[in-house]
């Protein structure tokens, strides 16, 4: 027999991503595409839906021409893809109605301060774990039914099909013989049970979102179905689906209560696995499905940073002060500190634990003397103070001391980042030897259904760690930096409120 692989999917914010994977959890091949983003207006951001799915499926066929191997070498697909993202769509043409409305789209945010203000803030956040916020697909998908013209009316008749993107993809891979999703996604759309673990009506009722439109919830990993699209010659089976948060958390192997991850992507999103207990937040931070594998659910406690990597994109295509992401730590280091300097990347609204939908971007401290250098300073530096804000809370909820943070994704490459992260957090940072690990837990959770992996411990077995950062920073020069990092964020909020 040929030897088997994995291949994971990872549809993120900025890029459609394939990867393959051995069963040591090397990683073989990577094909990857940019797609452009759209932003209508100002606080708004979609992807078209139609080119999420073409670079998805083009990369996916890539990487078996690098890898060098056949499709029936791969023994199971694994998707990943960014969340709350929503995809609405026609079940006779497959056409979507509109655009991807992104997850850190902002356009329904006065709708959200009406629900509250009607008090179902309550409701949705016992029932869903989350808070009434732009964030996430449900008000997406109402606004949609709201501003398309004749989409209400399709509803009804039972013609649309609502998915996040692993919905959209599974659906398109498989010529929508499959409308499914997994627990992990449908636990960010402000319509799922998370007690109950199933759609709710009375939350569907209060968004006016039909049941028809929803997506069938599965585990994360199990064996949904095939590949019917002309990806290779051979269908391909789908055995995992999480989003990117979710599967980050199972690639970095957090898979015991109490074990937390951050992942510096387009956002940050720090996670801590709870184990069988939904820990409602006193200090404004999500309760999520982590996963349902074997039957058994995990749930997670979430801090969703909306900038984090995307503010070194805006160095770059914003402001044009660096070529390419990379170059942002040369220039960091050129200076010794920020000089006062800090910014805050609220470019999408602050999400935890502030939660405020109006907070726009904001930099202080800037002087005559202000260079590039600060600036992109006090930019990387903003990822790891916001980091700070979610680590308290977290530790707030879950009444424990965090000792040590285990990261992944690109910008944990940046060792300058990764020490000032120790630092100011004041415990250890872990970066593994792969920081692929969304990708890798989504080829984890596939292997385990097509039995590339025997079982759990097989894969914990694979967790290696890179380089262990400890903080070297004394408290009188922590206290002071975070104390300037509250205030500007102050600023940022006051901005918001006048
Ligand atoms: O909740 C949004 C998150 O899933 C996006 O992840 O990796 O595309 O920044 P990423």
């Amino acid at each position: 027999m040929k030897q088997q692989y994995i291949m994971a999917l990872d549809q993120g914010t900025t890029s459609s991503r394939a990867i393959i994977f051995d069963k040591g959890g090397n990683t073989i091949a990577v094909a990857q595409k940019e797609f452009p983003q759209i932003y209508p207006q100002p606080g708004w951001v979609e992807h078209d839906a139609m080119e999420i799915w073409t670079t998805q499926a083009s990369v996916a066929a890539e990487v078996l021409l690098k890898a060098e191997i056949d499709g029936d070498q791969v023994c199971a697909i694994g998707i990943t893809n960014q969340r709350e993202t929503t995809v609405v769509w026609d079940r006779e043409t497959g056409k979507p109605l509109y655009h991807a409305i992104v997850w850190q789209d902002r356009r329904t945010s006065a709708y959200c301060d009406e629900l509250r203000e009607k008090g179902y803030a309550d409701t949705f956040r016992k029932k869903t774990g989350l808070i009434v916020d732009a964030y996430f697909s449900g008000t997406k998908i109402r606004w949609i039914l709201e501003n398309v013209d004749g989409a209400r009316e399709m509803a009804n008749k039972g013609r649309l099909a609502f998915g996040t993107i692993d919905s959209w993809l599974v659906w398109n891979f498989s010529k929508g013989q499959l409308h499914i999703t997994d627990v992990s996604n449908a636990s960010r759309t402000l319509l799922y049970n998370i007690h109950t673990m199933s759609w709710d009506q009375e939350l569907m009722d209060i968004l006016g979102i039909p049941a028809s439109m929803l997506p069938e919830v599965r585990q994360s990993s199990e064996m949904y179905g095939y590949t019917e699209a002309t990806l290779t010659p051979y269908r391909i089976p789908i055995g995992g689906i999480a989003g990117d948060q979710q599967a980050a958390l199972f690639g970095q192997m957090c898979t015991e209560p109490g074990m937390v991850k951050n992942t510096y992507g387009t956002g940050c999103f720090m996670v801590m696995n709870t184990g069988d207990k939904i820990i409602e937040s006193s200090n404004n931070l999500l309760a999520t499905v982590a996963w349902k594998v074997n039957g058994k659910v995990q749930y997670a406690l979430e801090g969703s940073i909306f900038i984090g990597g995307a503010v070194v994109q805006w160095l770059r295509d914003g402001l044009g002060i660096i070529r390419s992401s990379g170059d942002v730590e040369q220039l960091a280091l050129s200076v010794k500190d920020t000089d006062g300097v800090y910014l805050v990347p609220a470019f999408a609204g602050l999400g935890a634990p502030h939660w405020n939908q109006y907070a726009r971007g904001t930099a202080v401290g800037l002087t005559r003397g202000t260079t590039a250098a600060h600036l992109s300073r006090a930019a990387l530096e903003s990822i790891a103070y916001q980091t700070v804000d979610v680590l308290k809370a977290m530790e707030a909820d879950a009444g424990i001391r965090i000792a040590e943070l285990r990261v992944d994704g690109g910008a944990t490459a940046n060792d300058l980042l990764m020490q000032f992260q120790s630092d100011v957090l004041n415990a250890a940072v872990v970066r593994p030897k792969i920081t692929e690990t969304t990708a890798l837990g989504a080829a984890y959770l596939a292997g385990l259904a097509c039995g590339f992996w025997k079982d759990m411990d097989e894969v914990r077995t694979q967790w290696q760690q890179d380089r262990k950062f400890e903080p070297q920073m004394e408290d009188a020069q922590r206290t002071p930096l975070l104390k300037g990092w509250k205030r500007a964020v102050n600023a940022a909020k006051a901005w918001a409120n006048d």
